[in-house]
């Protein structure tokens, strides 16, 4: 059983901590709640101690709290600091370092894994400040419960609602897995689902690619207790919490987001059924007329290969995964891509069949390294998932340890 401190700060999902102060203790967990001065207008304290059955933090300067100096005996005694609700204000404390009462020390002072699910307003959250704030803070190693979409408090619709409850606790539970999994810590980028390439501002090119292959990697992925970073593009599917989620349109913004990003990865993942031609947007909605209409496309530049040409590892090159989508010849195509992309690993995809590919739940893919095939029959795209991040796994470790696998 371990201890863990919940932060609540001062939003309307407040009311929402004591169910997951609950959740963690049927999970075995002892809770000690610490209360900011504007969650204290939300909730009383008296419920969470009624609760969690501890008396519950809510100052610095209460006499006695410093006879052991509270703030850094308890940061060095919880297995993690989970802070939900975290409003924006809590989020630039954080992300600054301003210590102004108990749960920021508390904050500095613990080397625990720090969990934040931020509440708020949608416009306060798509803020440029919090936006930053909360680059900042994943920067330093903070992981983040995304907030869920839908009717909020303040009446608007939108994304800032505190995502639920057992979803918090079991994002908990992922992170302090007892035993770290080779990608614990790590940073992966995963891209998924199609891209849209504009012919007018109502019509584009697209392709079937549904994202959900992409998503399941992204959700195993933290589930092993990595740092995810889901690069999307359009798509009907919800993130999974825990990942950074970029959401991007065409190939070339797809090119920007990745390329971005990709040097500081452990792992890249390129799922998405990129574009490979695009062509330059009509400023206005082209009408038809009798003859035929030729639109004319060029290439678009292969993210995958450009990651591949990424600088050794040594340098910093993460390792990379690439799909191939196809119909015939797949073992051959694939090994060939291997080698033209610069990738570590290829999962060939052999879209001619039905159970399999695109828009569906399963997938069966094979896994092709320089050194081995392997065959992942049908099952989930969870399940599938899973085995491609077992290999990915190995691909780090040998990576770092090359002698030992040898
Ligand atoms: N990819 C990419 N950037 C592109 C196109 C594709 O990163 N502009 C990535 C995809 O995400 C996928 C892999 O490359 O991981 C697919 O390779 P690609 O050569 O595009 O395969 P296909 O288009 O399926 O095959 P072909 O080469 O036969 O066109």
């Amino acid at each position: 059983m371990s201890l863990i401190a919940l932060g609540v700060t001062g939003g309307i999902g407040a009311y929402k901590a004591v169910e997951i102060a609950r959740g963690l203790q049927k999970e075995g967990h002892d809770v000690v709640a610490v209360m900011t001065r504007s969650a204290r207008r939300f909730v009383t304290p008296l419920t969470f101690e009624a609760i969690t059955r501890r008396e519950v933090i809510t100052g610095q300067w209460k006499p006695g709290t410093n006879a052991d100096i509270e703030h850094i005996s308890l940061a060095s005694g919880i297995a993690l600091l989970l802070v939900a609700p975290a409003t924006a204000n809590t989020l630039g404390r954080f992300a600054h370092g301003i210590a102004d009462d108990f749960l920021s020390s508390l904050y500095l002072a613990t080397t625990a894994p720090v969990v934040l699910a931020p509440a708020m307003n949608t416009n306060m959250f798509a803020h440029p400040a919090v936006v930053e704030n909360l680059r900042v803070l994943r920067s330093h190693g903070v992981r983040i419960v995304e907030p869920g979409s839908g009717y909020l408090a303040c009446g608007w619709i939108g994304k800032g609602r505190l995502a639920e409850p057992e979803d918090i606790v079991a994002y908990v539970r992922h992170v302090l897995r007892p035993s770290p999994t080779p990608l614990t810590g790590r940073r992966v980028l995963v891209t998924a689902g199609p891209t849209y390439e504009n012919i007018d501002p109502v019509r584009y090119i697209g392709n079937r690619a549904s994202g959900r292959m992409g998503f399941a990697l992204a959700a195993e992925a933290v589930a092993r207790g990595a740092m995810v970073t889901l690069v999307s593009g359009p798509t009907a599917l919800e993130p999974p919490h825990g990942v950074e989620l970029v959401q991007v349109r065409s190939a070339a913004e797809m090119h920007e987001a990745v390329m971005a990003r990709a040097a500081a990865q452990d792992v890249v993942i390129m799922a998405a059924a990129v574009a490979d031609y695009t062509l330059d947007a009509a400023p206005q909605k082209i009408a038809k007329s009798d003859g035929s209409l030729v639109l004319a496309l060029s290439r678009t530049r292969d993210i995958l290969a450009e990651v591949g040409a990424l600088p050794s590892r040594a340098e910093g090159r993460p390792v990379l995964v690439g799909f191939a989508a196809e119909t015939h010849e797949v073992l051959d195509r694939a090994r060939s891509k291997l080698t033209r992309k610069g990738a570590d690993l290829i999962v060939a995809n052999d879209v001619s069949r039905r159970d399999a590919g695109f828009e569906v739940e399963t997938n069966a893919v094979t896994l092709v390294t320089s050194s081995e095939v392997e065959e992942v029959c049908l099952q989930s795209k969870t399940g599938v998932a899973a085995r491609i991040l077992d290999r990915v796994a190995a691909l780090v470790e040998r990576r770092e340890h090359p002698t030992a696998a040898s």
